[in-house]
């Protein structure tokens, strides 16, 4: 970083766009107070591997998303996180695998942070395909839905060079202790998953593992005793 000015013409772009064409999904409104308590939250947490067969709860899934990475604090030139990130440059872009969610359509989306909405990229069920590209774990097929973190390179790369690289894990495990401690709050299971072919991935959700490639899962859903 030392001795080098940032280059503000060329700084990347905050938000991904998507052209206007593809369906968006408007989400339940989260909630942003209440929850058990932090401390019996980190108490309870496990990875749990096998959920209730039942579908998810679309406001359920819209609390995941927004606790995981949402906007929480909008401050005009910065839109800050539920997580903390490099430079607030937030170059982790989220995913989601839909399996089972109720009013939404199986596939795989967009989180749009900013409007808090899906963008259908995918539609049809993609779950025995990710679960393939997941070294075979059936939890991927069998949980309601799975956030998919990947990291836009060059937003990170813009301010830090190959440091980003470190920068993208340690934020994308912000995001995952987010999602893993909401998910216990909202009486769920959630698992972390770091066991794919990355390429098989990213085939999937239709990045090129260069510009843009993903680093990281959480499945989850209801306890299977609830
Ligand atoms: C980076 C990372 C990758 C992981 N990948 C997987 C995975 O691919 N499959 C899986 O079943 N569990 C995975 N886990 C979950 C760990 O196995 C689990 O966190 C560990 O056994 C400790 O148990 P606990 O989460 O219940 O405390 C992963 C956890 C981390 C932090």
């Amino acid at each position: 970083m030392s001795g080098r000015e940032l280059d503000w013409d060329n700084m990347p772009e905050t938000y991904k766009q998507y052209p206007p064409d593809l369906k968006r999904v408007k989400l339940p409104e989260p909630d942003m107070e209440g929850g058990a308590p932090l401390f019996q939250l980190l108490k309870s947490r496990r990875s749990v591997r096998s959920f209730a067969p039942r579908a998810l709860d679309a406001k359920i899934l819209s609390q995941m998303l927004w606790a995981a990475l949402g906007i929480s604090l909008d401050a005009g030139q910065y839109q800050f996180r539920t997580a903390p990130s490099a430079g607030a440059l937030y170059p982790v872009e989220m995913y989601i695998l839909v399996n089972r969610v109720t009013g939404i359509n199986p596939g795989i989306y967009y989180y749009d942070v900013q409007n808090h909405m899906l963008i259908l990229l995918r539609e049809g069920e993609f779950g025995r395909d990710m679960a393939r590209a997941a070294l075979g774990q059936g939890i991927i097929e069998k949980a309601p839905a799975v956030l998919i973190w990947s990291a836009l390179v060059r937003r990170g790369m813009w301010k830090y060079e190959q440091r980003a690289y470190r920068y993208f894990y340690l934020d994308a495990g912000h995001i995952a202790q987010n999602a893993a401690l909401a998910a216990v709050s909202l009486g769920m299971g959630s698992c972390q998953i770091g066991a794919f072919f990355d390429d098989e991935v990213n085939e999937l959700l239709q990045l090129d593992g260069e510009k843009e490639t993903a680093l990281y899962m959480t499945a989850f859903g209801s306890l299977p005793q609830s």
